[in-house]
């Protein structure tokens, strides 16, 4: 019903969004993660599907359900959401990673429940790789035609942001500052900046994360737009 209020902005597009956390396990019943809920990704492909877009979410563990219209793709670790992403990458149209992805994953899991022993204890960590950096290096003329991403920060959101969106290659970044309340992990609003290749900044209020997601899709077939010409 809600496609028939909604202009069919993203249709015969095919966009691929990430979203939530990874776990990390270093035991069958322990794992490192972080607080990343999945709302922001959840949102912006709900948003995308209303657009008519064919959506493909990959996400990461999240107690959200499938949003109408996408085609979910649930996985656990990074190294399980990169396999993921690459299969898909190549034959979309829009990539937006908006899953909070760690940067870390244990050396070893053991097989059985680490038991508790006296003194400290020490979790040796691996770096996992940097599955957006990937799609940027990778990226040809024309696929995927709009690379985006996500920067969570706690100090120095515009400078940090924009290496980021720099090294990775991308069109647009949307900076998150995780101190701001309203904004960020957990919530149901976010607060961030749309910051461009071209240097321009877009200062969004704090809105709902669908609204935010209505704004970067709004961005994106711009984006789509210009190619075409
Ligand atoms: N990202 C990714 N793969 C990773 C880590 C991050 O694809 N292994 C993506 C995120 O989905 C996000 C962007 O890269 O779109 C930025 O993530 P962020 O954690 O803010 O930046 P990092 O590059 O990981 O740097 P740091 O955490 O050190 O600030
Ligand atoms: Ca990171």
């Amino acid at each position: 019903a809600h496609r028939l209020l909604t202009a069919p902005g993203l249709k015969g597009r095919r966009v691929l969004v990430s979203a939530g956390p990874t776990w990390e396990p270093f035991d069958p019943v322990r794992y490192i993660t972080n607080p990343s809920s999945g709302k922001m990704g959840y949102a912006l492909a709900a948003v995308a599907a209303r657009r008519w877009a064919d959506v493909h979410l990959v996400s990461g563990p999240t107690s959200l359900p499938a949003p109408l219209g996408v085609h979910l793709h649930r996985v656990t670790t990074a190294l399980e959401m990169k396999d993921a992403v690459t299969k898909l990458a190549e034959d979309m149209d829009v990539i937006i990673m908006a899953a909070a992805v760690s940067d870390y994953r244990p050396v070893e899991a053991a097989p059985q429940k680490i038991k508790k022993t006296s003194g400290t204890m020490t979790v040796q960590l691996e770096k996992n790789p940097d599955i957006l950096l990937a799609l940027g290096r990778d990226r040809s003329a024309s696929r995927p035609n709009v690379l985006v991403g996500f920067a969570a920060e706690t100090e120095n959101l515009v400078q940090h942001a924009t290496e980021k969106l720099t090294k990775k290659n991308l069109d647009f970044i949307v900076a998150n500052n995780l101190t701001q309340s309203g904004a960020g992990f957990g919530v149901d609003t976010n607060q961030v900046k749309i910051i461009e290749r071209s240097g321009k900044i877009i200062e969004l209020p704090c809105l709902a994360k669908e609204e935010v997601a209505e704004r970067i899709l709004d961005r994106v077939e711009q984006l789509l737009a210009d190619a075409a010409h």
